[in-house]
């Protein structure tokens, strides 16, 4: 039987146990950077496949090594992550989250029952591939300063350094038995965007003898559109939005100041850097001109992902031996963000996406949403794909 038909047969064995395990984690959701249960949970697990010598990182994340063959001729990453939101399921299930106001709506879920499963067909075939596989069920993803920096400056790199780092991310935009890929530039930077603008206020029907901060910030907003539409190199595309004004005066009143926030989000650091203080100078000389006062808070977040071309090929292909081409489908440039990107900035890494949705079991609402769910099959390659990827990137 060739490997991979024997990783094929794994996954088939093992499916109920990871579907349990899935169950399990969803019903117990942890916000991020407090997956204690979580981590207990994922420890118990390796610890029954036999895996040993499982470590604490980042807090709540955990991490270990598969050795195979030769262990020390290459090393490879498989990431899952551990966190949920805080979100109120809409679902009822037999398995609806059992945490008021916390849930997995971004399939974290899967991410680390399909890796817990990865590690059981490894662990099972380590005398039929040659390297070490390292494990990384990091906290996290979900909230500054991302779990994956944390990872990262406490080695998770390192010692040695792995030649690549993949990972894995649920789509309910693409059906169960699809895989998506995209070589080069994916996912966006992001940064929070924090404007307070002062004023001075006072009767809304003497508008001479005040500053009024609600115009000041309504032509801040306008103008700083420029960024986008003006100053961004029309090939880089460039977002920026803001979901939070308030001016808390009334009819007849002029408030004192107003706080704005948004995000920014594009794909390029230098640009990035530069867009930034594109933003600043903007917001001072505008406020400024207009008499008001400005203060800018630029919370910097996760840089933009990138696919490593050469690993994503290589994996995109071993896929489609695994999956059947016509299972792979490329996937478009998002401006959302994910904190695997840091990873991709220091080692050759490939993210993709694991189809989960259904439209014949009416499985489609997105991620971050109170009806997100899955269809349980993509259970069944979810975990042997993972397996199989790992291996081939080793080669
Ligand atoms: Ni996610």
């Amino acid at each position: 039987m060739s490997l991979s038909d024997k990783i094929k047969q794994t996954s088939q064995e093992i499916f109920e146990e990871v579907k349990a395990n899935r169950r399990h984690l969803h019903q117990h959701p942890e916000l991020s950077f407090q997956e204690f249960e979580t981590q207990k949970f994922v420890r118990a697990a390796l610890e029954k496949i036999g895996i040993e010598d499982v470590k604490d990182i980042a807090g709540t994340g955990l991490i270990a090594e598969i050795k195979g063959k030769e262990a020390n001729t290459a090393l490879t990453c498989l990431r899952a992550d551990l966190d949920a939101l805080p979100i109120q399921e809409k679902n009822t299930t037999e398995y609806t989250s059992c945490n008021a106001g916390i849930m997995h709506a971004c399939g974290h879920d899967v991410h680390t029952s399909s890796l817990l499963g990865a590690a059981k067909i490894l662990h099972q075939l380590k005398d039929e591939f040659t390297g070490t596989v390292r494990l990384i069920f990091q906290p996290g993803e979900e909230k500054l300063p991302g779990g994956a920096s944390m990872v990262i400056k406490e080695g998770g790199l390192a010692n040695p350094t792995p030649k690549s780092i993949i990972g894995q991310h649920v789509m309910p935009e693409l059906e169960a038995g699809k895989i998506g890929f995209r070589k080069g530039i994916y996912m966006a930077s992001t940064d929070e965007i924090y404007i307070t603008v002062k004023g001075k206020g006072g009767h809304g029907a003497m508008p001479h003898q005040n500053i009024d901060p609600i115009v000041i910030a309504s032509h801040l907003i306008v103008n700083l559109q420029q960024v986008v539409s003006r100053w961004a190199k029309p090939d880089m595309p460039t977002v920026l939005s803001f979901g939070k004004i308030i001016g808390n005066g009334a009819t007849n009143v002029i408030p004192d100041e107003v706080t704005l926030e948004g995000t920014f989000r594009t794909f390029n650091e230098e640009w990035r850097m530069a867009a930034h203080d594109k933003i600043k100078s903007l917001c001072k000389n505008l406020v400024e001109g207009m008499g008001g006062k400005v203060e800018v808070d630029i919370r910097v977040g996760y840089p933009f992902l990138k696919n490593d071309e050469k690993l994503t090929g290589l994996l995109q292909a071993a896929a489609a031996e695994y999956m059947g081409a016509s299972n792979i489908v490329d996937l478009d440039m998002r401006t959302t963000a994910e904190d695997f990107a840091f990873y991709t900035h220091v080692v050759p890494g490939c993210f993709y996406r694991l189809g989960v949705g259904n439209a014949a079991k009416s499985i489609s609402a997105p991620v971050h949403n109170p009806h997100f769910d899955i269809d349980e099959d993509a259970l069944k390659h979810s975990t042997g794909l993972m397996a199989w990827l790992a291996i081939n990137s080793l080669k």
